[in-house]
């Protein structure tokens, strides 16, 4: 009389209201449903003296997410990395090509799959460099860095980001404007936090006393740091930091893929050199660097582990640092990348071996 007992399921209601009984399976082929582990690993760090945490491993859209790239490979790295803890991306008002369009497919992802999950998310971007034609659209000035946090808000359909940078510094503008439309853009409630990216230490010491006076909450500088790459040790940026209690957050933190496997035996047709070049260029790969790829492939070899693997440690093993923000082309890399979280401390006597490898006392 009793039966069989019936199937637990889940009800979807579409667009016009007819509602369908789904099981799990089924719902998440319809819709994207983040990984309840997701939050299960030691995946953060402080951001400065702030309240904001980051996750170590930050997913960066320069590469990839253009209209030149795939859109369900750009949503499948988006997932993979949220599922694996990854809560932050990072954007540009000009990534694309064209300029802009990362922004827009990612508006479109955070519309497919992100927007029950807005408030878990931090999201970035920046205006700085070359963005639209005339007067108005580059550098620092209070109109340029305004005007294009509309357009990036529009593109993504966001009301707010979490963080706005300027995205270098502007030798023609005033500092003292540049950071009072950083301080305006906060007040307006379009950024919640602000950032700076490409400042060496004085400048950002300056207009960190800037920011300050005008009470904005300025927590992060984001600048390329990676084991062929040390200028932040050297323009007193991370010093500066140290002192002021400001997180860093490090771009092309495996040299855009020289620091990996990628180029050991030639220039694969699925690289970043082959398919796009703008940024890295095959002559960057000098006879000089590719023997220092092979001397530090080596030295990861030893520890067991991938060369990406060990130069994302590298990073993370430094205090310092808050996040470090990974570019991918392949959902594959993110995973591997992550594995980097795991990895055990490179020895003194590692770290000295990577800088002798690549001659840091120059
Ligand atoms: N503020 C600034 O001025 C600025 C400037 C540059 C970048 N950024 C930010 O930093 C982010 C990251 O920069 P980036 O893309 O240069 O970072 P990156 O991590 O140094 O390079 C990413 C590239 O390395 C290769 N790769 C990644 N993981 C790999 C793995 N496990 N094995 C083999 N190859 C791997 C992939 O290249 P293939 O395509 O060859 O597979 C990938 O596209 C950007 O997306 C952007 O958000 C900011």
């Amino acid at each position: 009389m009793y039966g069989e007992p019936k199937k637990v399921c889940t009800w979807i209601i579409d667009e016009v209201n007819n509602a369908y009984a789904v099981d799990k399976q089924d719902w998440r082929d319809l819709m994207y449903l983040a990984d309840e582990k997701r939050y299960e690993k030691d995946g953060f760090r402080r951001c400065g003296d702030s309240g904001l945490l980051l996750s170590k491993l930050s997913l960066g859209l320069w590469h990839n997410f253009g209209d030149t790239s795939s859109y369900g490979n750009m949503k499948k790295m988006c997932e993979t990395a949220f599922d694996n803890g990854i809560t932050h991306f990072d954007l540009a008002n000009n990534y694309g090509p064209e300029p802009g369009s990362a922004e827009i497919n990612f508006g479109k992802i955070l519309k497919d799959d992100f927007m029950p999950y807005r408030d878990e998310m931090i999201i970035s971007t920046k205006a700085g460099y070359d963005m639209w034609p005339g007067p108005y659209g580059n550098w620092g000035s209070r109109k340029y860095l305004i005007a294009s946090l509309d357009q990036s808000l529009k593109r993504m359909g966001l009301d707010y980001v979490d963080i706005f940078y300027h995205h270098r510094p502007d030798p023609e503008t005033p500092l003292e404007e540049t950071m009072g439309a950083l301080a305006q853009i906060v007040r307006s409630g379009k950024a919640l936090y602000v950032g700076l990216s490409n400042y060496p230490g004085d400048l950002m010491k300056e207009a960190s006393a800037i920011l300050d006076s005008y009470h904005v909450p300025f927590i992060i500088n984001q600048n390329r740091y990676n084991i062929f790459d040390r200028t932040i040790e050297k323009n007193g940026l991370k010093e500066t930091c140290r002192i002021l209690k400001k997180g860093i957050i490090c771009f092309s933190p495996l040299a855009q893929g020289l620091l990996t496997g990628r180029y050991l035996n030639g220039i694969p047709e699925d690289s970043r050199i082959s398919r796009d070049g703008r940024f890295l260029k095959e002559s960057s790969l000098t006879d000089e660097v590719l023997s220092k790829i092979r001397a530090l492939n080596d030295l990861a070899g030893r520890r067991g582990e991938e060369l990406s693997r060990m130069a994302l440690s590298w990073l993370l093993q430094d205090e310092l640092i808050t996040s470090v923000i990974i570019g991918a082309s392949k959902p594959e890399q993110i995973i591997e990348n992550l594995k980097a979280m795991e990895s055990s401390k490179l020895t003194d006597i590692e770290l000295a071996e990577i800088d002798a490898i690549v001659g840091t006392e120059e």
